[in-house]
């Protein structure tokens, strides 16, 4: 993406009310105004709220958002001029229930409150081939989404990766979570016991699903709970 390009879509993501960037003092000082208060301050609502880490350009909070309008979104990334594309959707389109946060996931326990979040989506992560502590599915992030997921919440994981799913299933393994489903191959072999809208959702495609499946990697996908 060009430089130009770029800084419109830092300045524009600035002035849309649907996108938060918090400061480095928000993420240090866990003080966050809207930590605890997603649903009674942004969403208005007491619906359930659901996370996309590492959301990039939000095809799942925008898709699963537009589905589920009784249920409240948040795609969260660093990268603002990815999330530029779910939130000018959310802003073109006029949806109250999808927002997005601008912020390193490492911080992710400063912006919410114990039991905040039902759900969370772990949609094409960054394998870290390298730094396994750095996998959204490592313990390491999982003993900070417990700080706020409520007790049996979901963590869904698509991926076209096999060095990060078979990582997941082993950290599933070791540390006791509960593996709900799992399949090496969504596309070939969807699992029987998924109702009809669950197989609907698993086929919304982002950016990233498109780049590796045209490469002819199959797509992975599994749910689990932790508490
Ligand atoms: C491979 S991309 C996938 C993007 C999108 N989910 C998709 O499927 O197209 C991984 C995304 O995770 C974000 N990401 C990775 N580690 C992160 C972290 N620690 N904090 C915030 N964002 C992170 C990257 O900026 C990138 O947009």
């Amino acid at each position: 993406m060009g430089k130009k390009k770029k800084l419109f879509r830092f300045a524009d993501i600035k002035i849309m009310p649907c996108v938060f960037e918090p400061t480095m003092d928000d993420c240090k000082s866990k003080n966050y105004a809207l930590k605890g208060n997603w649903r009674s301050t942004y969403f208005k609502n007491d619906n359930p709220l659901i996370l996309e880490l590492g959301c990039g350009k939000g095809e799942y909070s925008v898709g699963l958002g537009k589905k589920y309008p009784d249920k409240n979104y948040l795609g969260i990334d660093i990268k603002g001029a990815r999330i530029w594309y779910g939130a000018k959707t959310v802003m073109d389109e006029k949806l109250p229930n999808i927002a997005f946060l601008r912020t390193r996931i490492d911080f992710i326990d400063a912006f919410f409150g114990p039991d905040e979040v039902d759900e969370i989506w772990l949609t094409f992560s960054d394998p870290q081939p390298q730094k396994p502590n750095k996998r959204l599915s490592s313990k390491h992030f999982v003993e900070l989404y417990k700080k706020f997921l409520k007790p049996g919440g979901l963590i869904h994981l698509k991926t076209d990766n096999d060095l990060l799913f078979e990582s997941t299933l082993e950290q599933i393994q070791e540390h006791g979570y509960t593996l709900l489903e799992k399949t090496w191959d969504l596309y070939g072999e969807m699992p029987e016991s998924l109702d009809a809208d669950t197989r609907e959702i698993l086929t919304i495609r982002t950016y990233y699903e498109q780049l590796f499946s045209a490469k002819g990697f199959k797509i992975k996908y599994c749910r689990f709970k932790v508490h």
